[in-house]
C-alpha cells in the first residue's frame, strides 16, 4: 500500500480518524495513536480533532480554545473548522497559521443535523457552489506559503434529487484543496442504511488531481481493503467503526500495510484501555467532566463482553476515576474479544427530508452568506 499524501503532509498509512464532536478530543486521539504504535509498530494515519466552529474560533471562545487542544508530540495537529462564511474563513484559517495551531485544516461541509442544514450550513452548502467555492478559496489563501493542507469532508448531496459531491470535488480541487473526503451517504440518509460505496468510485474518477478518500461505514481492517479496492479511492476515513474500539487503527495500518492484524485485546486489555481513556479525559476534561464524557465510551467498550447489570448500571454512572477502577476490577480479564462487537455502533437513526432555509433550491450560484448558520452544534 502506497502512502498517501495530503499536500505537504505524508501518512505512512492512508487511513484517517473521522473529525467525531464529543469524541475525537485530545484523549481520544492520543489513546488511538498511542495503539497504534503499540500494536502495529508506528503512528502513521491522520488523527483529526472534533470539529471547531470558524467564528468561535476567532471570537476566542474559550470552550472552543480549549478544544484545539493537541498533545506535546502529536503530529500532525489536524484541525476541522465547520464554516459558512468566506470571510470567517479565511480569519480563522489565518489564526490558526499566525499562531501555529495545527499542521492541517479540514473543513465540515457534511452535517446534517436539521438546526444546520436549516440555515444553510454544513450538508446543506455545497449546493451553493459559488460561495463553497469561496470559502475553499479563502481557506487557501489564508495559508498559502505555509505548509498547512486545506481538506474538505463532504457527504454526497441534499438528497438523491440534489447531488452535489461531483461538483464540489472539482471545485475544491480547483480551489487549491489538498484532498477531499466524501462520506457516501446524502444529508437526508443522515446515518442510516449503508453507505453508497459506488459514488466514492465515481468522484474519484471524476477528481483526478487531487486524493480523494472514501468514509462510511468501516467497521473492522477488511472493509478498508475492500473499500479502497472497489472505489480506488485514495484512503479511507473511520468513524464509528472506532467507538468503543480506539485500537482499530493498528488492525487498520497493519491490514493496509499487508501485516498479520495484531489479535484484539482481552476484557482484561480492554480494561486497561478504558482506564488509560478515562484518565486521559480527566486530564483534560477534569475528573468530574472527564467521567460523564468516559460514559458514554464505557458502553461501547463494554459491548458484547459479560457483566452483570448491576455493574453496567454502576458503570454508566461513574463519577470518580477510583470508581471506574474499582467497577473494571470487577471484570475477568481473560473473557476473549466477543465476535458479537463488530458492526455498526454510535449513530444509526433513520432517514429523513432535509431541512433547509426558504427557496434555498432555487439559485445554486447564489453567495450570500447563510445567516445565523454558524451556531455551535455538534454532528456530521
Ligand atoms: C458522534 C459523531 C460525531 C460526528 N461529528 C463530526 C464532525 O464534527 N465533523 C464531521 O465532519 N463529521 C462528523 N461526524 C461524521 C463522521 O466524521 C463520519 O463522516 C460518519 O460517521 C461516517 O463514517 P463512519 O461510517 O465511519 O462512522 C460525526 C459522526 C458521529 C457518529
Amino acid at each position: 500500500m502506497s502512502p498517501l499524501r495530503i499536500g505537504s503532509l505524508e501518512l505512512g498509512s492512508p487511513v484517517v480518524l473521522a473529525p467525531m464532536a464529543g469524541i475525537t478530543n485530545v484523549a481520544f486521539r492520543t489513546l488511538c495513536r498511542e495503539l497504534e504504535l503499540e500494536r502495529a509498530g508506528s503512528t502513521s494515519g491522520l488523527y483529526v480533532c472534533e470539529m471547531v466552529t470558524a467564528r468561535a474560533l476567532v471570537e476566542r471562545h474559550p470552550v472552543t480554545m480549549h478544544m484545539t487542544t493537541f498533545g506535546p508530540t502529536e503530529t500532525p495537529r489536524s484541525l476541522q473548522l465547520y464554516t459558512v462564511d468566506p470571510e470567517i474563513t479565511y480569519a480563522a484559517a489565518k489564526m490558526i497559521v499566525d499562531e501555529n495551531l495545527a499542521d492541517h485544516i479540514d473543513m465540515n461541509f457534511g452535517c446534517p443535523v436539521p438546526k444546520v442544514t436549516r440555515k444553510g450550513g454544513g450538508s446543506a452548502l455545497p449546493y451553493k457552489r459559488r460561495l463553497f467555492g469561496q470559502i475553499v478559496a479563502a481557506a487557501v489563501k489564508a495559508t498559502e506559503g505555509t505548509d498547512i493542507p486545506v481538506t474538505v469532508k463532504m457527504r454526497i448531496g441534499i438528497d438523491a434529487e440534489h447531488h452535489t459531491h461531483l461538483d464540489a470535488g472539482r471545485i475544491a480541487a480547483a480551489e487549491g484543496a489538498a484532498a477531499v473526503a466524501l462520506h457516501g451517504r446524502t444529508a437526508s440518509q443522515r446515518y442510516s442504511g449503508t453507505a453508497d460505496w459506488s459514488e466514492i468510485a465515481r468522484l474519484k474518477e471524476h477528481v483526478t488531481d487531487i486524493p480523494v478518500l472514501g468514509n462510511g461505514d468501516i467497521f473492522a481492517a477488511e472493509d478498508a481493503a475492500k473499500m479502497m479496492a472497489e472505489t480506488g479511492c485514495d484512503g479511507v476515513v473511520v468513524g464509528r467503526g472506532c467507538l468503543g474500539r480506539p485500537w482499530l487503527f493498528a488492525e487498520l495500518s497493519a491490514a493496509l500495510n499487508g501485516n498479520e492484524i495484531p489479535v484484539p485485546p482481552t476484557l482484561g486489555e480492554v480494561t486497561a484501555i478504558m482506564l488509560r481513556h478515562g484518565r486521559l479525559l480527566a486530564d483534560h476534561h477534569g475528573e468530574d467532566r472527564g467521567m460523564r464524557e468516559m460514559r458514554k465510551h464505557i458502553a461501547w467498550y463494554m459491548r458484547g463482553f459479560p457483566a452483570g447489570s448491576e455493574l453496567r448500571n454502576g458503570m454508566a454512572r461513574v463519577s470518580s476515576l477510583a470508581e471506574l477502577e474499582g467497577f473494571l476490577s470487577q471484570l475477568d480479564p481473560t473473557v476473549p474479544f466477543p465476535k458479537d462487537a463488530e458492526g455498526p455502533r454510535g449513530r444509526q437513526g433513520s432517514p429523513g427530508t432535509v431541512a433547509l432555509p426558504d427557496g434555498w433550491l432555487d439559485d445554486p450560484e447564489d453567495t450570500l452568506v447563510p445567516a445565523g448558520a454558524d451556531i455551535m452544534h455538534s454532528g456530521g
